[in-house]
């Protein structure tokens, strides 16, 4: 039975890991574990920046975008001498287990310092890209989907106003499900993803037809994986006579306040994850599917596929008539 363990976050912050540390501190100390937090992700494990943490110490941090705990991407914990020197210093505190907060990449890391080192570990998938597989949502994506939507329907007004295209570019690494889901929401009359081919002759001549029905602006959302916003603008500048314009919300869907959903996400998650922990569980990651609380292996899990909905996508289509 885990009654003393640590909880970082790592890689790309998202928005809501503060309410998961919120939800694992208070959830250990609840159950009479001892908790510790783990500074800078897996860089500062490897430094040993490892400190106690009380309820005081989570107290007003449900509302706050990024992560209290600092993150990192740590290219060292790829080797084992660095994952060696991680455990020891877990090990030199009598720490058990370790709850990480993090996406594809820090799970992975995650099972792999687990197996090699014999340390109990849960995972919490948060990532803006929502990659990760056998989980609905990860914490962060509902959102970084709000926060690109309220830049198309702030961008759309002026698009209206001057007759315009406007090319918004989304993150999400390499899928598209920012980008379909803001897009959907936001009524995008074009969505280029990864996932799915397109021509942007094809899209050219979707835009040519609108405009000889009478639709005088559009919105275009692409996905980064798929093609740079600029690349497509000088596209439809060069083939057609819209004027076409483009921005790259690029690092503002990182940050900002979670949204309800991400909070809410992150409680039941971060608890899940505790249980979890101090009943036995390593190895796995935690998730929500349909509503109910899951948990999957990290190494099974992750080597399933995350298909985006393309269902959604036709939907978009049709509305952009
Ligand atoms: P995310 O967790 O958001 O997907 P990354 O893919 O950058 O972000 O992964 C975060 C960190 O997880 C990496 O910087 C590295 O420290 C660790 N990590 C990722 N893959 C591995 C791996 N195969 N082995 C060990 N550590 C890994
Ligand atoms: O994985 C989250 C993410 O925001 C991706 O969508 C994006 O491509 C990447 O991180 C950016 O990485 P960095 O924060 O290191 O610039």
């Amino acid at each position: 039975m885990v009654k003393r363990f640590a909880v970082l976050t790592s890689g790309g912050d998202a928005p809501g890991m503060n309410a998961a540390i919120r939800a694992v501190v208070r959830s250990g100390l609840s159950q009479g574990a001892e908790v510790f937090g783990v500074a800078h992700g897996y860089e500062g494990l490897q430094a040993g920046e490892i400190m106690p943490m009380e309820s005081k110490d989570v107290g007003a941090i449900i509302s706050l975008g990024g992560t209290i705990l600092r993150s990192s991407r740590s290219p060292k914990f790829k080797r084992p001498p660095a994952r060696m020197a991680a455990a020891g210093h877990l090990r030199s505190l009598a720490i058990e287990g370790l709850i990480v907060i993090g996406g594809d990449g820090s799970l992975t890391g995650a099972d792999i310092f687990s197996r090699e080192q014999g340390i109990a570990v849960i995972g919490i998938p948060a990532s803006i890209d929502n990659d990760v597989p056998r989980t609905d949502n990860s914490i962060g994506f509902q959102t970084a989907v709000d926060t690109a939507l309220n830049a198309i329907d702030k961008v759309r007004d002026t698009a209206y106003s001057h007759d315009r295209v406007f090319v918004i570019e989304v993150m999400g690494r390499r899928n598209g499900f920012i980008a379909v889901e803001a897009g959907l929401a936001g009524g995008a009359e074009e969505i280029l993803i990864p996932e799915r081919q397109f021509d942007l002759a094809d899209v050219c001549e979707r835009l040519v037809a609108g405009q000889r029905r009478g639709k005088r602006s559009s919105i275009f959302l692409v996905a980064e994986g798929a093609i740079k916003a600029a690349a497509v603008c000088a596209f439809i500048t060069k083939e057609t006579e819209y004027e076409a314009r483009y921005l790259v919300l690029g690092h503002m869907q990182r940050g900002g306040s979670p949204c309800a959903y991400d909070r809410v996400l992150a409680t039941r998650l971060g608890h899940h994850a505790v249980l979890r922990l101090m009943d036995g569980g390593t190895g796995e990651y935690v998730g929500i599917s349909a509503n109910k609380l899951v948990s999957n292996p990290i190494r099974e899990g992750l080597a399933t596929e995350k298909p985006v909905d393309l269902e959604r996508l036709e939907l978009a289509g049709i509305m952009a008539q």
